[in-house]
């Protein structure tokens, strides 16, 4: 539906969600029937817009790169879906914590922002979680690192560190369901408790 876009990200190396993960998450949307969907790493504006156009949602969108951000604020333009968005051009982190502090509630959380960062935001997002909501997180097998026994180069340790811990956290947590899919690069769908 938005070729133009994927072409234009394909172009210009921005990373977006992938076919197989797109079609999950959509599945998992319309399934969920979210009200209010926090969105962490809109890019380009890409899933944002999947989200969207599978449900009647308000959309909630953090992107830190300001590039990225101008150009997800005109692709929400260009579907006139801007008054269902709001997007904060912004290190996740700084308004994760300004949402807490406003004490705001989503149904539906997709998790696409730095892949190091994950564990880091995890008690953020258990608070801006409504119960019975959905956490949708991608990227979790870190290229395939994850579950590799091989040693992970220096570059890549601390992020798959950081992504093991959170993983952990979540299989151990009595406060989400969650699982695990090995689809593309690694999908784990968690229902709040
Ligand atoms: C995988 S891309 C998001 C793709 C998008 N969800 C899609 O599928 O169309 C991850 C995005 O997170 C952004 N990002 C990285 N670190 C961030 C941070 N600390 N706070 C907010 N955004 C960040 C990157 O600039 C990048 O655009």
């Amino acid at each position: 539906m938005f070729e133009e876009i994927e072409k234009y990200a394909q172009e210009n190396f921005v990373p977006i969600i992938r076919p197989q993960t797109r079609k999950i998450l959509i599945d998992e949307i319309k399934k969920a029937s979210p009200t209010k969907i926090l969105e962490i790493g809109s890019a380009i504006g890409y899933s944002g817009l999947c989200m969207l156009v599978a449900s009647s949602a308000y959309l909630v969108t953090i992107e830190k790169d300001e590039r990225r951000a101008k150009l997800a604020k005109q692709n929400f333009e260009r579907y006139n879906l801007q008054n269902r968005v709001e997007i904060f051009n912004d290190d996740a982190l700084v308004v994760l914590n300004q949402l807490v502090a406003q004490k705001a509630q989503f149904d539906f959380v997709f998790l696409d922002g730095p892949k190091g960062q994950y564990q880091r935001y995890l008690p953020l997002i258990c608070n801006l979680l409504s119960k019975g909501g959905i956490l949708f997180a991608d990227n979790v097998s870190v290229m395939g690192l994850v579950d590799s026994n091989e040693p992970i180069k220096h570059k890549h340790r601390t992020m798959v560190v950081n992504m093991r811990n959170f993983l952990h956290e979540m299989q151990a947590s009595s406060q989400f369901e969650s699982k695990i899919l090995k689809v593309e690069d690694g999908i784990l769908i968690a229902k709040r408790i």
